[in-house]
This record gives structure tokens, sequence and C-alpha cells, in this order.
């Protein structure tokens, strides 16, 4: 759905923007390259980035905030690989189930 008709704006283009950083509806104008029309958009491009920064803060808060980055060195690459032990139950219910 189009949120800006003059500028051919979607709602997807918009949603591309804050997520890849925009913050306000200036910086979202910017990066889809919307210049000044009718302005009927106006309400509706606000309403959308307040939704995100609300449902983006709701996230942090309840996830702890975003994840840091971490580095990659020598010392990760040398994780010893994952082994799975599969113990007598499991071996009888594959058995049953076949
Ligand atoms: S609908 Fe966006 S400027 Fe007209």
């Amino acid at each position: 759905m189009y949120v800006c008709i003059c500028n051919a704006v979607t709602e997807d283009a918009v949603h591309q923007c804050l997520a890849h950083g925009a913050r306000n509806s200036k910086e979202v104008k910017e990066r889809t390259g919307m210049k000044p029309g009718c302005g009927s958009c106006t309400k509706r491009l606000c309403a959308m980035v307040s939704e995100w920064r609300t449902a983006s803060e709701l996230m942090d808060a309840m996830t702890g905030g975003p994840a840091a980055l971490q580095a990659v060195t020598s010392e990760t690459t040398d994780v010893p690989p994952l082994t799975v032990e599969v113990g007598a139950d499991q071996d009888r219910r594959v058995e049953e189930a076949a």
C-alpha cells in the first residue's frame, strides 16, 4: 500500500528504511527520495515511524537491548564440535516408532 501517492512510496519502502537505521520521518523522506507534495502523507508517515520506534524500544526492553557484536578471533574458532549423546530411552522410542 502506498504511504505517499505523490512520490509513489510504499509501506514496504518505509519499513525498509526504518529497518536500515532511519530514525525519524525526515530521514525516511531523504532515503526514499520523497519530495514535498500535497503533504497528506505526513501524518501517516509520522505514525509509522512512531509505531516502529515503540516496537523497537519494546523489543529492546524485552531482550535486554540489541545484542552486542563480538569479534571473531582465533580463540573463538577453536571451539570443539558439539556432540549429542543418544540415550537408551531415545533408541527405544525410535524402534517403537518404526
Ligand atoms: S501523498 Fe505524500 S506528498 Fe502527497
